[in-house]
């Protein structure tokens, strides 16, 4: 049989870093929202809580200047042109799920260009991250797997096991969903979305050096 050239176009990375160092100035933080949050709950076995944003926070600066610049560097190493714009939070909260908690299938959109997530508490049988085909084309027409088991190019969706301290960053227009917490321990992690916009001070650079 002849042996055809092979292309891959239009990737769809996940790219993952490991900061346990950061985990302990992240909880510190987030415990303070979640405490807010728990007070509004009506019923003390809530399944899940979402808390406020939190990306202002000053102790946070290390892990948000960290974030935002890997976002930065993702985007710039894409092929986008990132010479004039910067990276900024347009949302970072934590999410805890509790028993049979989960996350339906989502993208965000409304400006976003990166979404992120940093696991903090990831206890047994908790929720996977799950990652899915972002081609509406394929996933209409999709046949069945051989072996779904092995990631393969008819793959429809890819599942992570989160450790703690894992900072995991996809495109916002990767879907993504989180499997239910199996276990009977709270999972706790952040999720981030990133926004870019122009750098001011870089555009004036600019047109100084035109001039
Ligand atoms: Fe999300």
């Amino acid at each position: 049989m002849d042996q055809l050239e092979e292309m891959h176009y239009f990737a769809t990375p996940v790219y993952v870093v490991h900061k346990p160092e950061f985990i302990d100035m992240v909880r510190t933080v987030s415990m303070r929202y979640e405490e807010k949050s728990r007070e509004r709950k009506k019923n003390p076995d809530y399944v899940n809580l979402m808390t406020g944003s939190y990306s202002h926070e000053p102790e946070l600066q290390d892990f948000s200047q960290y974030v935002s610049q890997t976002a930065w560097n993702i985007l710039a190493s894409q092929g986008y042109n990132m010479d004039q714009l910067v990276t900024y939070f347009t949302e970072m909260w934590t999410q805890e799920h509790n028993h049979l908690s989960s996350m339906e299938t989502h993208v965000h959109g409304a400006g976003c260009q990166i979404s992120a997530f940093f696991f903090i508490d990831v206890p047994d049988k908790a929720c996977k991250l799950v990652v899915h085909d972002p081609r509406p084309g394929k996933v209409i027409i999709n046949l069945p797997e051989k072996d779904a088991s092995n990631i393969t190019l008819g793959s429809h969706q890819i599942v992570f096991t989160p450790q703690p301290g894992a900072l995991i960053l996809i495109n916002a227009w990767v879907p993504h969903s989180f499997t239910k917490n199996m276990g009977n321990e709270s999972m706790r992690f952040v999720h981030m979305n990133l926004s870019v916009a122009v750098n001011e001070e870089a555009k004036e650079e600019k047109s100084v050096e035109i001039l």
